[in-house]
């Protein structure tokens, strides 16, 4: 199974990172994971020609390619990162990588609640009409995230890595079982594609 994990932060220090670089080798005999970063892409600014600059059209067709999508986010002020919006905006700027694409949520924090409501957020950000991924209703939260890894970036606690494993086994099956539900799929993309925030008439 082929995956995208895409780092949602452009912190260079940062545990959601080591998260899902962590997931990539724990995982490697079950998906081959790799890791998009994000923090390069221009600011989002609503170009009045619709171009999409390469480096978003990049990631695009890698999530294109892919079987599903991972995403980490950490939370700055009960919401996603800015960086994180930011892609997804180009992500849906007359082009629909995320659309039905099976997607599953992790979120790192350094206090107790894991990143859950920026997680929730990003639930709602991916219901919208130009991305509308197939979001798993599973979510995986790491809190306490700086004490979470041993000096080699694994992770220390047997139940978490126990409920990662098995919140994992279940994306496996959503990616495959989502990827039968094809009878609106082509609707739906016609309904994207016509679909304009500025013409709503
Ligand atoms: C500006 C700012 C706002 C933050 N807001 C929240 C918050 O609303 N909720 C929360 O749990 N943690 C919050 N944090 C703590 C972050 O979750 C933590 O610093 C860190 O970003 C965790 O992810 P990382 O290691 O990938 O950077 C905030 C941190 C910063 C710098």
């Amino acid at each position: 199974m082929k995956l995208i994990g895409i780092v949602g932060t452009n912190s260079s220090k940062s545990t959601n990172r080591q998260l899902l670089q962590y997931i990539e080798r724990h995982f490697q005999d079950k998906a081959e994971i790799e890791l998009v970063e994000i923090s390069a892409l221009p600011v989002f600014n609503k170009p009045a020609n619709k171009e999409v600059p390469e480096s978003v059209l990049e990631i695009a067709r890698k999530i294109e390619e892919a079987e599903g999508v991972i995403i980490g986010t950490p939370e700055y002020d009960h919401s996603i990162p800015a960086v994180l919006m930011n892609a997804l905006a180009w992500l849906s700027y007359g082009i629909y990588p995320l659309l039905n694409k099976p997607v599953m949520i992790t979120g790192a924090s350094y206090g107790t609640l894991g990143s859950s409501r920026a997680q929730l957020q990003l639930r709602q950000i991916l219901n919208a009409p130009e991305l509308k991924a197939n979001v798993l209703p599973d979510e995986f939260l790491l809190s306490h995230s700086l004490e979470a890894f041993d000096y080699d970036g694994n992770l220390r606690d047997a139940r978490i890595i126990q409920k990662l494993e098995a919140i994992f086994d279940d994306f496996r099956v959503f990616v495959k079982v989502t990827s039968k539900l094809s009878n609106a799929q082509e609707l739906l993309r016609q309904e994207a594609e016509n679909f304009d925030w500025e013409n709503l008439s």
